[in-house]
């Protein structure tokens, strides 16, 4: 039976499209961002967009034989009976189409109970075998050669297509595979390339949903969710990089962080006492290791309970911490969610006073077990609990803690899985776990971003597990337990370029693994492959090999110290590329397929990125790896070690000694430089700068600001200018609001060096 449309209605920016059974909703929020809600016009509170994203923009509805078409200048949407939609781009090319058949679930050999008994037990069956009330589901055409990214940090490969994910934020230490369904977060959002032509779709629903990308069918890919409103963005761009910006435009950009949180970082489960800590920041020194950050895991607690320190560990701790300031090393403690259960302790007791914990249906405090032992839950989904949160912070700012890492907020639990039915509140409604699950780290980590900012007025510093679409406002991320394993060093590349891609700019993997034991071949190509990873930062597990970069001696250690001194070197351009990302979305680690997607062989690439457009990398991380296929894309390529020039659009073959990173330039690039080996960001004022010209000419802007707070949204920041052509060589600083300018810039040429000195009085660069 058809449903037929009937009517319609278009209010403002918004259709309203009315059939035998149910609506569809159709809002134009910009040319290029529409969103659909099906049978309801108002959707759930939103988690992921904050604030009015709509803006004016032209659009047209026309009523044409059997359809409805609405036409902003980037999309044609046409509307069918039947609820059905397809999505065209201005040049007529498809985009999103739904699917005009029926599903068929995977034939796996089993009877109707035999499958129930399977998805009891935890083993793969169809996506919908538990569907129920409330579910729902969109089926969408997919074309042959359609290819998929985003997602977050779903475990696997670059390419989604061919594999189903479960957006459900789960804490699983098992080694993850790509097998594995759902991580720690929950990123609604797919990328796609169709014909090569690429789209974007969010889909914005807290509740557990699934993605099948053309698993179950080749010809269709299906997103499905058990509760809540269906209520999904169509995103265009011309490029996935537009769609990137439409994306995080609507759910918000990573900001720019302070500059330290850009060096290298030192972490373990298990380091015992302050005279340990102060231990391996002495080793730091000994060893010429430039390091920023030290972070103090759940063992710096007072057996378990946040926003306390064990006196006895650290009994000196805010005189401990100013004095590892003053060696440029800041501490970054952790913050989980549980709090324990213990009469007496102010924290509990303030929540417990204040209901501010997550209740069972008969109103008592909802109990689980995680580190301290048996636990309550924060209820962040209260306008109270974030602040009661934000203001705990206090006790740790005071004390000169740097920033907080948040852990096990997906939430995890240790005794079972918290029952759907638990209330946890929505916007300050009670609601359940079922629906507030997937933002209770969001939820955790905005709290903190919030009393951060207020407590130390500078841009916070805050690390989370869990994370929902958006939560990249509030938090950079990590991976979560990864384990000292090839595959999953393997792992790392397309994770950190999906996140990217998912709008987690500032995102990192526990470098040398989290759990199992690290090798010294291990750890060097970890090191290699991550240092422009973000989030720079070496953790593992109590009980597993030690993995500091000198726990294997030599040559480990001096190749680890060759990675981060490089890494120090060029923190300028990372720095750069994230004051872009403030405005353009764009991730610092790139997949390759953003440089240029309609080459084929840049869409599938596992094992090769870009940082920025400029660098290209291309680790080792497979063992025993003597030699390397590279894949260039278009234009030339420059050796960063020895300067060969290579054409691109070809495999080249490159030997890889153990020390050894392929890393290439894009020809004619300039690239900022700090000449100075620091030990730490802090530790060599901005004076001076090189930049170091690859190729004949080349073009570079760079950001200058003090690296630390809000000052620059008041124009407090530099921009400089460079360009190299032939023998023409300029500076200009085309904004000035930050004093003081660098005194003496340096361009490194294949002609020497050329110094140039700031003219206080013309207020210009002049050649010495
Ligand atoms: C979790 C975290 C890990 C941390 C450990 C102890 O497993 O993912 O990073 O070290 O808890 O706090």
């Amino acid at each position: 039976m058809t449903n037929k449309r009937l009517d319609y209605q278009i209010n403002d920016q918004t259709v309203v499209v009315r059939y035998q059974q149910g609506l569809l909703q159709l809002t134009v929020l910009t040319a290029e961002i529409v969103r659909v809600l099906k049978n309801t016009t108002v959707g759930d509170y939103s988690y992921a967009i904050e604030g009015n994203k709509q803006q004016a923009t032209d659009f047209s509805v026309d009523e044409q034989d059997q359809q409805l078409i609405l036409t902003t200048a980037a999309l044609r949407i046409e509307i069918n009976d039947d609820q059905l939609i397809d999505v065209f781009n201005d040049a007529g090319q498809p985009l999103v189409l739904d699917y005009r058949g029926q599903r068929t679930p995977l034939d796996r050999d089993m009877d109707e109970a035999q499958a129930k008994l399977a998805s009891a037990e935890g083993h793969e069956t169809d996506a919908n075998a538990n569907a129920g009330v409330g579910y729902q589901e969109v089926v969408k055409d997919l074309a042959a050669d359609e290819v998929f990214y985003g997602l977050g940090d779903k475990s696997g490969f670059i390419n989604k297509r061919g594999y189903e994910y479960d957006n459900w934020n789960t804490d699983d230490p098992a080694p993850q595979m790509e097998n594995f369904k759902s991580l720690y977060k929950s990123v609604p959002f797919l990328l796609g390339l169709k014909d090569g032509v690429p789209y974007g779709l969010f889909f914005d629903n807290t509740y557990r949903s699934h993605f099948d990308l053309g698993k179950e069918n080749q010809h269709y890919y299906f997103y499905s969710v058990v509760n809540g409103c269906l209520d999904y963005y169509i995103i265009g761009g011309k490029t996935l990089r537009e769609v990137i910006k439409n994306y995080t435009y609507l759910t918000g950009r990573t900001p720019l962080p302070q500059k330290w949180t850009l060096g290298y970082q030192q972490s373990r489960w298990g380091y015992k006492n302050a005279q340990q800590i102060g231990e391996i920041a002495a080793k730091m020194r000994q060893y010429q290791l430039p390091c920023d950050v030290i972070h103090l895991d759940i063992d710096y607690m007072d057996d378990f309970r946040v926003f306390t320190w064990d006196q006895n560990k650290y009994p000196q701790m805010k005189q401990f911490l100013a004095d590892l300031k003053a060696q440029g090393i800041k501490i970054v403690t952790i913050i989980d969610p549980g709090v324990k259960q213990d009469p007496g302790y102010d924290i509990y007791d303030a929540g417990v006073r204040n209901n501010f914990f997550a209740k069972t249906p008969e109103d008592y405090n909802y109990v689980n077990r995680v580190w301290p032992g048996d636990s309550v839950y924060p209820d962040f989904g209260k306008t109270r609990v974030q602040k009661w949160w934000a203001e705990n912070h206090q006790r740790l700012t005071d004390i000169g803690v740097s920033g907080i890492w948040n852990d096990m907020n997906e939430p995890a639990s240790f005794i079972g899985e918290i029952p759907d039915e638990i209330i946890f509140s929505d916007h300050d409604q009670p609601a359940t776990h079922g629906k507030m699950h997937n933002v209770y780290g969001h939820n955790m980590s905005k709290a903190t971003y919030t009393g951060l900012k207020d407590q130390q007025q500078r841009r916070p510093f805050v690390i989370t597990r869990a994370a929902f679409a958006g939560t990249q406002k509030y938090s950079t991320v990590w991976t979560g337990d990864n384990h000292s394993l090839w595959a999953h060093l393997q792992m790392m590349i397309p994770q950190l370029c999906n996140l990217g891609m998912s709008g987690f700019a500032f995102a990192g993997t526990d470098i040398g693994g989290f759990g199992s034991d690290a090798t010294p071949e291990l750890l060097t190509r970890w090191i290699e492959a991550a240092i422009f990873s973000p989030l720079l930062r070496n953790h593992s597990a109590m009980g597993t090999r030690h993995q500091e970069p000198w726990s294997f001696g030599e040559p480990t250690l001096s190749t680890y110290r060759k990675y981060l001194q490089l890494r120090y070197h060029l923190l300028p351009y990372l720095y750069d590329l994230f004051a872009e990302g403030e405005q353009t979305g764009l991730p610092i680690l790139r997949a390759m397929v953003l440089d240029d997607e309609q080459d084929p062989r840049l869409r599938n690439l596992n094992d090769q990125f870009m940082v920025g457009d400029r660098l290209l990398v291309a680790p080792i991380v497979t063992v025993g790896q003597t030699k390397r296929l590279v894949y260039l894309p278009a234009g030339e390529w420059l050796d960063f070690w020895t300067g060969a020039t290579y054409q691109g659009q070809q495999d080249i073959v490159v030997t890889v000694p153990l020390d050894y990173l392929p890393l290439f330039v894009r020809k004619n690039s300039l690239l900022p430089w700090h000449a100075e080996n620091r030990t730490s960001v802090q530790a060599a004022p901005e004076t001076k700068i090189t930049f170091r010209l690859f190729g004949d000419h080349g073009s570079y802007q760079h950001y200058q600001d003090n690296g630390l707070d809000f000052a620059y949204q008041q124009g407090e920041y530099n921009l400089y200018q460079v360009e190299v052509d032939g023998r023409q060589q300029r500076i200009e600083l085309l904004q000035h609001g930050y004093q003081p300018v660098y005194q003496e810039i340096t361009l490194e040429t294949a002609n020497g060096q050329q110094v140039f000195n700031f003219d206080t009085e013309s207020g210009q660069y002049v050649l010495r």
